[in-house]
């Protein structure tokens, strides 16, 4: 079962930070989770809301700066905001790597910067997952790519989630943990999907879910996992 640590290792270091990611290896985590918008001069961002509002010392929306304008804010009084190269060059194929689409415009960003680590430092499509809410956005990764793996993410319905990840040959489902019974666990599972719930933190909820032999669950505290 695969431990995916949730923005890094968000319980322990702040969310999407160099520190987090590290952090989460550290914790020998088999991947880790992170969030990206677009900078206004197309840069990929690593940064879970469309504001910087809550996590940095600044104010404003992340397409509304330029990367050298968002590196000139602080989180926690001491992080620069990475950018996705950033995560990559850390990680270095120590781990998985699963891209959640936040922002529009990122699909493409991110399909060509995988392809080109893969073609330029001999990472693989093995070391990478693309999920995200808005599924015209892992469309459009699959239209453009059709070796990315793609996790489909719900917070309402799996067998929308399921009959979606049909149409443009998933590699995953990624629900709300909330959402799962052994059921429907399998039921996914019997379709050729793997299960990645998120986020679970509490030790008797990873329990439950565990029982449900989950392929892998995304939590802030992976080593609870
Ligand atoms: O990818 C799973 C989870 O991160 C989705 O919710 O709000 O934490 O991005 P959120
Ligand atoms: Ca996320």
């Amino acid at each position: 079962m695969l431990k995916i640590a949730h923005r890094g290792a968000r319980g322990y270091e702040p969310e999407n930070t160099l520190k987090s990611f590290q952090k989460a290896l550290d914790l020998n985590a088999d991947g880790i989770e992170l969030d990206v918008h677009l900078s206004s001069d197309g840069h990929l961002i690593v940064i879970h809301d469309e504001t910087i509002d809550r996590t940095t010392n600044g104010k404003g929306f992340v397409n509304a700066f330029t990367l050298a304008e968002l590196k000139t804010f602080l989180i926690d009084d001491q992080y620069e905001i990475p950018t996705l190269k950033e995560v990559f060059d850390l990680v270095n194929k120590k781990c998985l790597i699963n891209i959640e689409l936040k922002g529009l415009g990122t699909a493409d960003k991110v399909a060509a910067l995988i392809e080109e680590y893969i073609v330029d430092q001999n990472w693989n499509y093995g070391h990478f997952i693309v999920s995200s809410f808005n599924w015209d956005l892992l469309q459009e990764t699959s239209n453009l790519n059709s070796n990315i793996a793609i996790g489909v993410l719900t917070e309402e319905d799996v067998e929308k989630a399921l009959a979606f990840a049909e149409v443009i040959e998933a590699h995953a489902i990624h629900p709300d943990y909330q959402l799962l019974n052994l059921e429907n666990v399998q039921e996914i599972q019997e379709k050729g999907f793997l299960v990645l719930p998120w986020t679970v933190n509490n030790p008797e909820d990873i329990q439950k879910i565990k029982s449900y032999q989950v392929d892998g669950i995304i939590s802030d505290f992976p080593d609870r996992l």
